[in-house]
């Protein structure tokens, strides 16, 4: 009997439900709150703070299928995809957890009562690996499994010590592999065969015990606990009887489908298993929020959506391709990842839009690398010709590495690195990746939050921080940190900000300026005014008219949210948002600008649904049954397992930790301010609500009053007024023109009674007053026209400025240049100019010395003609 991929899935949360886990769903592939981590890597990651101890959950068991990404950070996979039978930018991973439950032993024995029995795995197929100085795991697998000691491998290296990034939880580990069978080279785990794809890893038993520190060394954390990963991809191929993970159910369908788009009829080549893994991690990518881009994650999409099309232009692709496949995939995982299906078209646009754009500089780019390989001295590519790659065609490293790879050459990677050297320093400098996690201070407290239903309220100061430090009194002045054991306050959070207001004391108050979560407890921040001091009781109190905005403002967002899904389709997902007193911005996935019309029929909607005067209802309920219920969640959102679902009529509902109105009607007006994009395909909408939006209303219509006042005349006639004015004035400038030639021919005809001859020649050199630099040129052809043959040069002041222009009818310019002319004048109002051998112009600022230059202009013409 064979297994689908999804009866996999589904037996493994079975097998460890059975077993007192909750099945918990994936989390999304941006990570929640973790500036160590670019994308998701392990099931873990969702956990990481229960397993530190700074979170508790109800459960001590936990299971679940996580998308993971492997490109582009610690763990890092990209270059590989393609080249073996089991390496992926995006997979699944199956785990079971433990926090402080059950450690080794039952750990050990889940995994092998799960693969040998459920799965009915040969034991004589699996060998196993203990960290090297686990003498505990060896001989549980020993003794209390069975596995014969040739079996059970020890390893010394990092191999069997798993972390999750350069901090945070890591352990020794112990690794199942599968022996594929002699007809596939490799060996197994420890010897020089070992990446051979023979003996493959399909479940690593991580048994959690430190918090590693930026320093190296390791805490131990509160409770041993387990952390177990095993590839869905793997285990499928096993259990399908294939070698490679290429050929299991779902990725025999999706290559069957890239080679579709393509044209391509070879299904084993290697191409398409590049094309068949990358749709799937950049699908999931941009459905978790993330969009191609130059930094940081942006950046690792962009560079697995090049390399794909690349990979499909060597198999023939004739078009834009890439996007064609998430159908195929949706497909395939839309039923265990709804959000996939969900975000299928903004997916597709995304794609597409990036291919486009790479296509066009693709095939240069290849051309001038075919050209280098082929009359490459050595076997290396130039370091300046990867920058060039890179910085004209958009050719990432990696994709540029995977061409050379092909041809057995590589790339000057030192070369490159110096030609980057400088956007490397300013990628780096923007980066936020990197930042140590435990460099924050830790408060080991939990604050109870009062605040949903009160304003203020006693509290007892828990502790006291000023610069970093922990304290037990804070004087007059000093700015710090209070943390109470219940708070009214609301601490920053869904982006929602923190509340302001006072705590008093018995000998002064503390000034709160802001307030955020720190761990479980919330941490007001602010000023002294007099003493408080560790232990004592303070009297809290919110600012109320501060708050009451706030809220209005946040059920709004929700109002909103709603209205965009409705009158711009389901495809709108919230990407972000700022709730503040004053204003909100709210950030969502949409790919054109939206509309004037849309915008008025969003905004009456969120207002009819205002006045409907809902009343908000919350409910805790489980994640799995609110998100059941089609409450609307975020991604990159990390939820508790019991979540606050916040209802406003049949209209609005959403998970939401925030504070609201009870009743819509109490939101008032809502406007909105302003429209714009933000990054590819996301759009923000900032508005106001209540008083706000009355007093911009009001301002609106008292500028409206002013303009009418300006226009003498009343609101209601304004734009009729408007448009009267303005055909007066369009009438009037008509006039103006008409008048002003009217007035520079007269003039025209007036200057030709100044011409001079010399030696034979008519010159016309005068000052001229009224007359506008941009008219000069078509006086001065006019001139010469009536002149039929001659020299004109004419100076024109307008305040302290000189515009001079000279012509010369073309008989003449063998022996006078305008352009030399008209320097002479120059020279000596201060000015330099240039043109034409028959016409040429030039400034100056000296105007006081304009009519002696002209006079110059005689003489210096008398010696040329
Ligand atoms: N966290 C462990 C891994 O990713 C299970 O291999």
């Amino acid at each position: 009997m064979t297994f689908s991929t999804a009866d996999i899935r589904q037996k493994f949360f079975d097998y460890f439900s059975q077993r007192g886990h909750q099945h918990v769903a994936s989390s999304s592939l941006v990570p929640a709150d973790d500036p160590t981590l670019l994308f998701t890597n392990a099931g873990m990651n969702q956990f990481k703070d229960v397993f530190l101890g700074a979170e508790k959950r109800s459960y001590t068991r936990a299971v679940s299928s996580q998308r993971c990404v492997r490109a582009g950070g610690k763990h890092n996979d990209l270059e590989n995809v393609g080249y073996t039978a089991r390496h992926h930018t995006f997979f699944e991973m199956l785990g079971n957890f433990s926090f402080g439950d059950y450690f080794k032993k039952e750990a050990i024995e889940f995994a092998w009562n799960f693969l040998t029995d459920e799965l009915k795995l040969p034991k004589d197929k699996l060998l196993v690996t203990v960290y090297s100085e686990d003498d505990e795991a060896f001989d549980i697998w020993e003794n209390h499994i069975g596995v014969p000691k040739d079996k059970i491998i020890r390893i010394s290296t990092s191999d069997n010590f798993w972390s999750m990034g350069d901090t945070g939880p890591c352990g020794p580990c112990s690794e199942i592999f599968y022996d594929h069978g002699e007809h596939i080279w490799g060996g197994p785990p420890g010897t020089p065969e070992e990446d051979g794809d023979r003996f493959i890893e399909i479940w690593n038993l991580v048994f959690m015990q430190y918090n590693r520190q930026a320093d190296g060394t390791m805490e131990p954390l509160p409770k041993p606990s387990i952390d177990t990963g095993m590839g869905l991809e793997r285990i499928s191929a096993i259990l399908q009887h294939v070698h490679s993970n290429y050929e299991i159910d779902l990725f025999a369908n999706l290559i069957k489908a890239a080679a579709q788009v393509v044209g391509a009829e070879d299904l084993s080549n290697k191409s398409l298993r590049v094309i068949a893994d990358h749709i799937r991690s950049c699908s999931f990518l941009i459905c978790d929020g993330v969009m191609p881009g130059n930094e940081g994650r942006g950046y690792v999409l962009r560079r697995i959506i090049r390399r794909a099309v690349r990979h499909g232009y060597q198999l023939g692709a004739k078009d834009i391709f890439f996007f064609k496949l998430v159908g195929a995939l949706v497909v395939e995982m839309g039923q265990a990842y709804p959000e996939l299906a969900d975000q299928q078209p903004v997916i597709e646009k995304v794609l597409r839009v990036e291919e486009e754009q790479f296509s066009k500089t693709l095939a240069r780019g290849m051309a001038m690398l075919q050209d280098t390989i082929a009359n490459l001295d050595g076997k290396t590519i130039p370091g300046d010709v990867v920058f060039k790659l890179y910085d004209t065609y958009g050719f990432p490293t990696d994709l540029t590495n995977d061409i050379a790879r092909e041809h057995d050459v590589e790339i000057d990677e030192e070369g490159f690195k110096k030609a980057m050297q400088q956007q490397r320093q300013r990628a780096q400098q923007a980066s936020q990746f990197g930042a140590d996690y435990n460099n924050t201070i830790k408060v080991e407290h939990e604050t109870r939050f009062t605040g949903y239903e009160q304003v203020e309220g006693q509290a007892t100061v828990l502790e006291l921080i000023v610069n970093n430090q922990m304290c037990d009194q804070m004087s007059d002045g000093q700015e710090g940190v209070v943390v109470l054991d219940q708070t009214p306050f609301y601490a920053e959070a869904g982006g929602q900000i923190g509340d302001q207001g006072v705590l008093k004391v018995a000998n002064g108050e503390f000034i709160v300026s802001s307030t955020q979560k720190l761990g479980n407890a919330f941490a007001h921040r602010g000023k002294a005014v007099g003493q408080i001091k560790k232990g004592e009781t303070v009297s809290a109190k919110i600012d109320v008219e501060g708050r009451e905005s706030i809220k209005k403002n946040h059920s709004a967002t929700h109002l909103l949210h709603a209205a965009l899904r409705e009158v711009l389709g389901e495809h709108v997902t919230q990407k972000g948002s700022l709730v503040e007193a004053e204003r909100f911005r709210f950030d969502f996935s949409h790919f054109e600008s939206v509309t004037p019309a849309q915008l008025i029929k969003i905004e009456a909607r969120v207002n009819e649904e205002i006045r409907a005067n809902h009343s908000l209802t919350t409910e805790l309920m489980d994640l799995e049954e609110a998100k059941a219920s089609g409450a609307m969640a975020l991604f990159g959102e990390k939820y508790d397992e019991k979540v606050r679902v916040v209802k406003m009529g049949p209209f609005s509902v959403e998970l939401c930790g925030g504070t609201h109105v009870s009743r819509t009607g109490e939101i008032g007006l809502f406007k909105i301010v302003s429209e714009s994009g933000i990054a590819s395909g996301v759009r923000r909408i900032e508005a106001i609500t209540g008083h706000a939006a009355l007093e911009y209303v009001q301002q609106l219509e008292s500028k409206m009053q002013y303009i009418a006042s300006l226009l003498k005349t009343d609101v209601s006639s304004v734009s009729d007024k408007l448009a009267n004015l303005q055909t007066q004035n369009k009438e009037l400038e008509k006039a103006l023109e008409a008048a002003k030639g009217k007035l520079a021919s007269q003039q025209g005809a007036d200057i030709l009674n100044s011409v001079k001859k010399i030696n034979g020649v008519s010159v016309l050199v005068t000052a001229l007053d009224g007359v506008e630099a941009k008219a000069l040129r078509t006086m001065v052809d006019d001139l010469k026209n009536r002149m039929g043959e001659g020299i004109v040069v004419l100076g024109v002041t307008s305040g302290e400025k000189v515009n001079l222009i000279a012509g010369v009818t073309k008989n003449l310019t063998a022996k006078v240049k305008a352009g030399e002319l008209v320097n002479v004048v120059a020279a000596q109002v201060g000015g330099k100019g240039g043109g034409r051998p028959d016409m040429a112009q030039a400034g100056g600022d000296k105007p006081e010395n304009l009519e002696s230059a002209l006079d110059s202009v005689h003489s210096w013409l008398a010696d040329k003609l």
